[in-house]
């Protein structure tokens, strides 16, 4: 959606995958879905540190809202968990310097059975507009996935027409592939900033297995519908929850950044390790998430548990891309595999070179040629993530010594 926002993957924190629909407030009062629960989240994104390195967004997801309409007929949040309304929190949260973000249904209910938009489209876009919501995902239980053609559009006209620039988070297309409707990715792109394509995150390795396997088996039609201002949605950041190792959880972070995926931490920034909490805040692979020509990444090479992806990014040199490169090792043999290649047989082409460095270990690779090898390990389901800067092509080449640590 060409509306200026998000021309980089949107980045920020969103309740669901850790916080679901816990309402009780009574027995759980640190943990359920309140205005505690996002002033306490938005005060550690600014105080931690994440929002110095571009996590912006702080995402209400479902159970904020009432059982029922307020007698005018608008949405209204459960006066309990938000005693001082939606308004309030938006504000609290802009006054940190961050944007605000809330979830809702193109249907009769949402996911959890709250009110959904159906039959209230433009007044619900007001009313977001009114209380200075800069994000609205839009999910699409309780609706007929083919309606979504036109709902979709229709909604975000309403969005549109209040003048408040929001960014537009469509579940459009999941739920019409769930249906076996082929969506309408020219219409998609169009009209949304950002939309989910396959299941929920869960806190599990094989969760992220399978979405990774998702966007890799199904790249050629997905690929080419991501670019700035509208981009694939793989779901949340679970890394510094319960279900991924450190390996993991590195993993993760690199493919989302190849994928050039919203980076939506859903995790307790109260008790995150300092090792995960470093992931999150790795500047190096946020910059390839964040790069600005937004082109998504592919695989390009699987064979025996052993993968690697490739995403052109910035700078160019002539009509050449500079890359970001990750080796994947889904083995579970439970050594770390070796895995060598030319830098020609992955593309990288460009007769001056590259400027390598890995992104998570503190290893420089200097300038190497298209015929130089390049020899990495990979821990079993763990991730090497590295930058290939592209060289003018009159600079000068270091011997590359594959031993050298
Ligand atoms: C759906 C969405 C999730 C989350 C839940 C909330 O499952 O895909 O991301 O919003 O609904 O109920
Ligand atoms: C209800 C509504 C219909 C339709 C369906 C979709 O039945 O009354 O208009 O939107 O839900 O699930």
């Amino acid at each position: 959606l060409d509306n200026g926002l998000v021309r980089t993957p949107p980045m920020g924190w969103l309740a669901w995958e850790r916080f679901r629909c816990n309402t009780d407030c009574k027995n759980d009062p640190d943990n359920c879905i309140s205005d505690r629960l996002f002033r306490t989240m938005a005060d550690l994104v600014v105080s931690e540190g994440y929002a110095a390195v571009g996590y912006e967004y702080i995402n209400i997801d479902d159970c904020w809202l009432d059982k029922e309409r307020s007698y005018t007929g608008q949405l209204q949040p459960d006066p309990v968990r938000f005693p001082y309304g939606i308004k309030d929190l938006s504000n609290y949260i802009h006054s940190k310097g961050l944007k605000f973000g809330i979830y809702e249904d193109y249907g009769n209910y949402t996911c959890a059975g709250y009110p959904g938009i159906l039959g209230s489209l433009e007044l619900d876009a007001l009313t977001f507009a009114s209380w200075d919501v800069d994000y609205v995902k839009v999910d699409g239980c309780y609706s007929l996935p083919r309606d979504m053609d036109i709902g979709y559009p229709e909604f975000g006209y309403f969005l549109n027409r209040t003048g408040r620039p929001m960014v537009y988070s469509c579940s459009w297309p999941v739920y019409q592939i769930y249906a076996g409707i082929q969506p309408n990715f020219s219409s998609i792109i169009e009209n949304c900033n950002l939309w989910r394509n396959f299941d929920d995150i869960q806190d599990s390795w094989s969760s992220l297995e399978s979405i990774i396997d998702y966007y890799g088996n199904n790249q050629d039609s997905i690929v080419p519908n991501a670019g700035p201002g509208h981009w694939n949605d793989p779901d949340m950041l679970i890394v510094g929850n319960f279900g991924l190792s450190y390996e993991q959880s590195k993993t993760q972070m690199a493919m989302w950044a190849i994928l050039a995926a919203p980076l939506l931490m859903s995790v307790d920034l109260r008790s995150i390790r300092p090792e995960y909490k470093a992931i999150l805040q790795n500047r190096k692979i946020i910059a390839v998430d964040q790069d600005p020509l937004g082109i998504q990444g592919r695989r390009i090479y699987k064979h025996k548990g052993i993968e690697i992806w490739a995403r052109p990014i910035s700078p160019l040199y002539q009509n050449y891309f500079s890359y970001a490169i990750a080796f994947l090792n889904r083995r579970t043999d439970g050594t770390p595999s070796d895995v060598a290649v030319t830098l020609h047989e992955m593309g990288l082409v460009a007769s001056g070179g590259y400027r390598i460095e890995d992104l998570y270990e503190d290893v420089d690779y200097g300038i190497l040629t298209p015929q130089t090898k390049i020899k990495v390990k990979v821990n079993p389901s763990g991730v090497v993530i590295l930058r290939a800067n592209v060289q003018p092509s009159y600079a000068p080449t270091t011997p590359y010594d594959p031993f050298r640590t």
